[in-house]
């Protein structure tokens, strides 16, 4: 299709499209396209264009793909001078956080202010803390990157490093959720940017949001804070607490038209983003005796004291097979001790954990690798372990002469990029 749009008009893009300019300036989250430029919207995606002169446009409509024309600016006044004002803050290395709730443009804005700002040759990098919907970094972990040229959308930047929190809802893990952007924020600054921006999730609203947004705002103390808002005053709750401190906050309206996505398509972009991340994997095995192993019991303990296997076999009358033992944890694999045995392990042993791991139930455990310096080296999925030989199997595409850690997460997912369940966290 041939569209030529009057100046100042502004036309609203919901993927799939391929746009390419036959003339005239285009401006697009805050990036001028010219005659021959050509952008791609994906599908579940959307963008704000502005005719900055009359402008000519061929537009391929893939699916879902659909365009609507509107007198009225896209970008809210308010972003723009947003963006000059950060632009106009002449500090190095300031931290800009941005909170709202979800499908208000918060990833929108930064796209926004990113390009405003590498295209007046600032250096910007950004933390994506989105653990569900990630476009830096696969979904479950907390994301770093760096954007090259101007972006349409967030997973365009370059992918520096990753934080694994475990699950596609920072629910029950607010400490790794904290932990990962502070770690990512340490490891930004030395790059030295500009600016760092910090995408958070949606989730703003109860006791839970409330706690993992001061938690945040605490443990990162950001130069600015950007509230965006659909409606004035809707994060109120999220600013009071700090309306006496120094912390300086800006308000901004939310996006006025934008794709918003359902809770399936969430999943199905996920799913497609964990194949991605499968492609190419296959089973390895690791030693245990060379691995790292965080967030999880296995593997961190020894063979046990002659002195404790006896005792166990006293306390439950029978031969407890294999386990492993710690200083605060008995770790059992596929044991059926009572609720009863159990208190007695802890009680006579002195050990503040019993843990009993259930192979079927771990099985597609997601899991994830890092290197010697702690870089994160991608997802995998847990096959199976043997207690005995101390080894864990895995299936993953990452390069297991690299691995150094392996963290356990509390999300399910199988080989074909499927999540299919959850356990609690600490379950093995
Ligand atoms: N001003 C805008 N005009 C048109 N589309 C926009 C605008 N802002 C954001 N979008 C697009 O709308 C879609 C959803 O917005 P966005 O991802 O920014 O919302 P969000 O608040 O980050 O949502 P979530 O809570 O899921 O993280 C994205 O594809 C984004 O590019
Ligand atoms: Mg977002």
């Amino acid at each position: 299709m041939l569209l030529s749009i009057p100046k100042n008009k502004s036309l609203y893009l919901a993927g799939e499209l391929k746009i390419r300019v036959l003339d005239g300036d285009l401006e697009i989250f805050g990036t001028l396209y010219k005659k021959g430029d050509e952008i791609v919207i994906p599908r579940y995606r959307s963008a704000p264009a502005k005719a900055l002169s009359v402008v000519g446009l061929e537009i391929k409509f893939g699916e879902e793909g659909h365009i609507s024309e509107h007198d009225f600016d896209l970008i809210p006044q308010e972003w723009r001078i947003l963006a000059e004002n950060i632009l106009n803050m002449n500090k190095k290395q300031q931290v800009i956080m941005v909170i709202g709730n979800v499908d208000v443009g918060k990833t929108g804005l930064i796209t926004f202010l990113t390009n405003k700002a590498i295209n007046a040759g600032k250096k910007v990098l950004i933390i994506d803390a989105d653990t569900g919907q990630s476009d830096i970094g696969p979904p479950t972990t907390i994301g770093l990157g760096i954007p090259e040229h101007p972006i349409i959308h967030l997973s365009q930047v370059r992918f520096l490093d990753a934080f694994f929190v475990g699950a596609t809802t920072p629910a029950g893990i607010f400490n790794r959720s904290i932990a990962g952007i502070i770690k990512l924020i340490n490891f930004a600054k030395k790059e030295d940017p500009d600016i760092i921006f910090i995408d958070t999730t949606g989730w703003v609203e109860d006791r839970g949001g409330r706690e993992l947004k001061i938690s945040k705002i605490h443990a990162v103390w950001p130069d600015l804070i950007v509230l965006i808002e659909k409606e004035i005053g809707e994060l109120n709750h999220i600013y009071k607490p700090f309306q006496n401190t120094d912390l300086e906050f800006v308000r901004v309206p939310a996006a006025p038209i934008l794709r918003s996505r359902t809770r399936a398509e969430r999943r199905k972009i996920r799913k497609s983003i964990y194949e991605k991340e499968f492609k190419d994997g296959k089973e390895v095995v690791l030693e245990l005796e060379k691995l790292g192993v965080t967030y999880g019991f296995f593997g961190t303990g020894s063979k046990p004291k002659e002195e404790t296997v006896n005792a166990v076999k006293f306390i439950i009358g029978r031969d407890p097979g294999y386990f492993e033992e710690s200083e605060d944890a008995l770790i059992f694999v596929d044991n059926s001790l009572s609720p009863k045995e159990i208190e007695s392990l802890k009680r006579y042993l002195g050990k503040r954990e019993i843990v009993i791991i259930n192979r079927d139930e771990i099985k597609y455990l997601l899991v994830a690798f890092e290197d010697k310096n702690e870089h994160f080296l991608g997802l995998g999925t847990l096959l199976d372990l043997d207690p005995i030989e101390r080894k864990i199997e895995v299936f993953t595409n990452v390069d297991p002469s690299k691995i150094a850690t392996i963290s356990f997460g509390y999300l399910k997912v199988n080989p074909l990029g499927e999540e299919i369940g959850w356990l609690t966290p600490w379950v093995l």
